[in-house]
């Protein structure tokens, strides 16, 4: 399958049902094989087009190009992982793809080598800390073969550790499978890891970039 998919998002409009405006002429661009991170106040639409671009609601207006295989990584892991242990959970993402077992755990044992996980595969989900749930959620999306990874502050409740980690191994996933991928983020110090970033204010991207400048200008105001 040709990974050529980036995101392309093109004057998107949103607003909730007898809500105000969320997203008011939002554009941007995460090149194919790229990472990069959105940023904004609480409030500001992350979330919401994160679920736009994952069709999981529909746009008023504008356009959304990206790959129909799209994997989504929630800021709490346990609002994700529905099974009882590390290896059943990344199979059942793949209930509907009418695999033989053999294929089955092929792709489970491949994607939980893609996040160092391998070695887990029996271990109960309740025995995982934060940050190798959230690394068992992008595994069920590697094993599904998703090309863009949406995460929406997937490092909100880790702790500092945890959370270097993990943007490091989604920084080497991008890198290592040309992935692309979009991460929801309030930790500045995350920005060292990613291609660019964008800056959302008011359902509008106002400022967009070199992670380094964006870190710059929000040490400043912080969000
Ligand atoms: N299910 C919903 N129904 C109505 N309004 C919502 C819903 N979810 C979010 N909102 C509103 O949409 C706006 C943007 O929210 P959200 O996308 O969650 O922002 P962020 O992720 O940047 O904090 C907020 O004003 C929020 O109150
Ligand atoms: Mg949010």
């Amino acid at each position: 399958m040709p990974r050529s998919f980036g995101i392309e998002v093109q004057d998107l409009c949103f607003r909730w049902y007898k809500g105000e405006t969320v997203l008011d002429g939002c554009s941007l661009t995460v090149p194919q094989g790229e990472f990069w991170m959105l940023l904004g106040t609480n409030g500001s639409g992350k979330s919401t087009l994160l679920k736009l671009l994952a069709n999981l609601l529909p746009p008023q207006s504008g356009s959304i190009r990206t790959s129909p295989h799209i994997g989504f990584v929630f800021q709490n892991p346990d609002h994700q992982l529905v099974m009882p242990t590390v290896g059943a959970d990344v199979a059942f993402g793949l209930v509907a793809e009418k695999l033989t077992l053999a294929q089955v755990h092929r792709r489970v044992e491949e994607a939980l080598d893609a996040v160092n996980l391998r070695s887990l595969i029996r271990r109960p989900i309740y025995a995982l800390s934060g940050g190798q749930k959230q690394r068992v959620a992008i595994a069920g999306a590697i094993a599904r073969h998703c090309d863009v990874l949406l995460l929406d502050e997937p490092t909100a409740l880790l702790d500092p550790d945890s959370q270097l980690d993990l943007v490091a191994q989604v920084q080497q996933l991008v890198k290592s499978r040309g992935l692309t991928a979009l991460w929801v983020t309030h930790r500045l110090d995350e920005l060292d890891y990613c291609d660019g970033a964008f800056l959302l204010e008011k359902g509008k991207v106002v400022d967009r970039g070199d992670p380094q400048r964006l870190k710059q200008r929000l040490m400043q105001v912080p969000l």
